[in-house]
């Protein structure tokens, strides 16, 4: 996933606020909201603004200690011994050292001694490494985590430990204007009222009854972007009928998770889906009238 940097975040005025506030009061942050829904985007925009250096984490079940904190250099122990000249500082200590926000993505995902350094960190303000000793957070260090609420792997498992020492704030999808102009800046050049369309339909697939999660505004994105590149090749207008379909199905089937009983195909609810908001297949045997549609 290669989300380009922003130079802009769209809406989310209280947020940012929110955001701003929290972290020039000192406190860390949990940003909590469905993937897609702009918590990257809003804390590299803040980041910017405040011209605070940034540190990225990408949670995982793999993200040790080490990889977190840092690790000693073993060739290099051998030749000098365990010191601050053979540590190699991983994304933890550089963002302590430099007083930067160290933002930590899937926090949910991260195992659970992984989680009990940031507990300590946001604790203490320093942190211990054994053979090594004492790295203090610089003034300005924060940390701010973000978590989906839907993942299965276990928002439960973050315990009340931290949830007591972040402050919280909440990210939902946002409207429907809102995301028309978020795919203006990801896909520029998306007609008007077919964009608002492509947008409608990404909506709905988080309204269905069948669907229990739907896509982000990511999925839109794709769609649009890939309706443009399959006309290109089939030398068609992007707003061709078949070409949604296909950018429809491509983009949004494995984005959207069905509830458990549902015995349909994924792409059965996505084309369901987009004949109720692009209406039936257009039929060319239709003498007379204008095939090809609007
Ligand atoms: N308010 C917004 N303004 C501008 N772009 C946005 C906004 N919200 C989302 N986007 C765009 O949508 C995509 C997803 O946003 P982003 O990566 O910030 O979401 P996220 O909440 O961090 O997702 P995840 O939980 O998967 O990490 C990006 O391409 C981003 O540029
Ligand atoms: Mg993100």
């Amino acid at each position: 996933m290669t989300d380009e940097s922003p130079s802009n975040v769209v809406g989310r005025a209280r947020e940012v606020e929110l955001l701003v506030a929290a972290l020039d009061s000192g406190a860390h942050v949990l940003l909590e909201g469905p993937p897609g829904t702009g918590k990257t985007t809003l804390l590299r925009s803040v980041a910017a603004e405040e011209k605070t250096d940034f540190v990225f984490v990408e949670g995982n079940a793999e993200l040790t200690p080490a990889r977190l904190v840092g690790h000693f250099d073993p060739a290099l122990v051998l030749e000098r011994g365990y010191g601050p000249e053979t540590f190699v500082d991983g994304p933890l200590a550089e963002a302590l050292r430099a007083g930067a926000l160290l933002y930590v993505e899937e926090t949910n995902r991260i195992p659970e001694e992984t989680l009990n350094v940031l507990i300590t960190v946001m604790s203490e303000g320093e942190l211990t490494v054994p053979r090594y000793g004492r790295i203090v957070a610089a003034e300005g260090f924060r940390l701010v985590a973000a978590m989906n609420p839907f993942d299965a792997v276990g928002t439960a498992r973050i315990s009340s430990a931290i949830y007591d020492r972040v402050c919280r704030i909440t990210m939902g999808y946002q409207d429907a204007v809102d995301e028309r102009a978020i795919l203006d800046l990801r896909a520029p050049g998306v007609p008007g009222e077919w964009g608002a369309k492509v947008v409608d339909l990404v909506r709905r697939t988080r309204e269905h009854p069948e669907i229990r999660v739907g896509s982000s505004v990511r999925g839109a994105i794709d769609m649009a972007r890939l309706c443009g590149a399959l006309a290109r090749r089939r030398g068609v207008d992007v707003e061709d009928w078949t070409v949604g379909l296909d950018a429809a199905l491509v983009a949004l089937s494995g984005r959207i998770r069905l509830a458990e009983s549902i015995g349909r195909a994924p792409e059965d609810v996505v084309r369901e889906l987009y004949v109720a908001v692009f209406g039936a297949e257009p039929r060319e045997d239709s003498g007379g009238d204008d095939p090809g549609g609007a």
